[in-house]
C-alpha cells in the first residue's frame, strides 16, 4: 500500500490546543488543516484498545489507577478533559477515515502487554482501515510490537520509533518491513537523516514546538514532524508552503 506522507502531523490528536488523545482534538487538527494526526494506543483491562498516552489515568483524565486494569464501563464515563471522553481506536479511525486524515496510530503497550497490545491493535486497524483509501501507519517504540503488526497486518505501513536510533536501525527496518523511521528531533544525527534519504526512508521527527527548529530539520533532510504547536504552524508562510509540498 503506498504512503502518502504530510509535512505536519498533529502530535496526540491535537497537539496542545485540545485534551490530548481525543476527538474533538482530531477534529480541531483538521479544521486547522491538518492532514495527518498521531495518537498514543493501550489496551483497557477488557483488551480495548483506547487513545491514552500513560500507563496510569491520572494526568489526563478524572480517573485513577492503571489504564490496563481498569475495564471499558469505567473508561468510557472518565473525563479527559473539557469534558471530552476517552475515545477508543474504533471511533478514531471512524473520524479520521471521515476526514480524510492519515492515522498515526502509535501502539503504547502497556508493561508487561506489548504482545497482546500488538496483537490486538494490528488486527483491529486492518478491519477498521479496509478498503480506505489512507491506511493508518503503525509505530510503536517496540520492536516486538512491530514484528507482531507486520505478521498480523503487513498491508498496513510501519514506521519505527525511537528516541536515540541505535546503530543497527536499518537492520531492524529491514527485519520488520518498515516505510518510516520516526525519532526524537532533540537527539536526531545529519548522518542518519542522510543514510535515510539515500535510501528512500523518511524521517519523521517528534515533537516540534518551533518554527526555526522545523526550517533546521527540513533543511537537513527530515521529511515531516509531530508539533504540539497546531496554531504556531498554521500561522506561518513556512508551514503553508510546507502543507504544499507534504
Ligand atoms: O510518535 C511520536 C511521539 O508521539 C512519541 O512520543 O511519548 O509523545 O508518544 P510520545
Ligand atoms: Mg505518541
Amino acid at each position: 500500500m503506498k504512503l502518502l506522507l504530510p509535512r505536519w502531523f498533529a502530535h496526540r490528536g491535537g497537539g496542545s490546543l485540545a485534551p490530548e488523545n481525543t476527538l474533538s482534538g482530531i477534529r480541531l487538527a483538521a479544521r486547522l488543516g491538518y492532514r495527518a494526526v498521531e495518537f498514543d494506543v493501550m489496551l483497557s483491562a477488557d483488551g480495548t484498545p483506547f487513545l491514552i498516552h500513560d500507563e496510569t489515568l491520572t494526568r489526563t483524565t478524572n480517573g485513577q489507577g492503571r489504564v490496563c486494569d481498569t475495564p471499558d464501563r469505567i473508561l468510557l464515563t472518565l473525563d479527559a478533559g473539557q469534558g471530552e471522553p476517552l475515545p477508543t481506536l474504533a471511533q478514531a479511525a471512524a473520524l479520521c477515515r471521515e476526514l480524510g486524515l492519515l492515522a498515526n496510530v502509535e501502539i503504547k503497550p502497556a508493561t508487561g502487554f506489548e504482545r497482546q497490545t500488538a496483537e490486538i491493535v494490528a488486527r483491529q486497524c486492518a478491519e477498521l482501515w479496509q478498503g480506505a483509501e489512507i491506511p493508518p501507519l503503525i509505530s510503536s517504540f517496540s520492536m516486538t510490537a512491530l514484528a507482531i503488526a507486520r505478521d498480523l497486518a503487513p498491508a498496513m505501513p510501519r514506521g519505527l520509533l525511537f528516541d536515540r536510533v541505535p546503530a543497527d536501525w536499518r537492520q531492524r527496518m529491514s527485519d520488520l518491513q518498515g516505510v518510516t523511521l520516526h525519532c526524537n528531533a532533540a537527539h536526531v544525527a545529519d548522518e542518519v537523516v542522510l543514510e535515510a534519504n539515500a535510501h528512500g526512508i523518511p524521517v519523521l521527527c517528534y515533537t516540534v514546538n518551533r518554527p526555526a527548529q522545523a526550517e533546521m530539520l527540513l533543511a537537513s533532510g527530515v521529511s515531516a514532524f509531530f508539533t504540539d504547536r497546531l496554531d504556531l504552524f498554521v500561522e506561518t508562510s513556512a508551514y503553508k508552503a510546507l502543507q504544499l509540498g507534504g
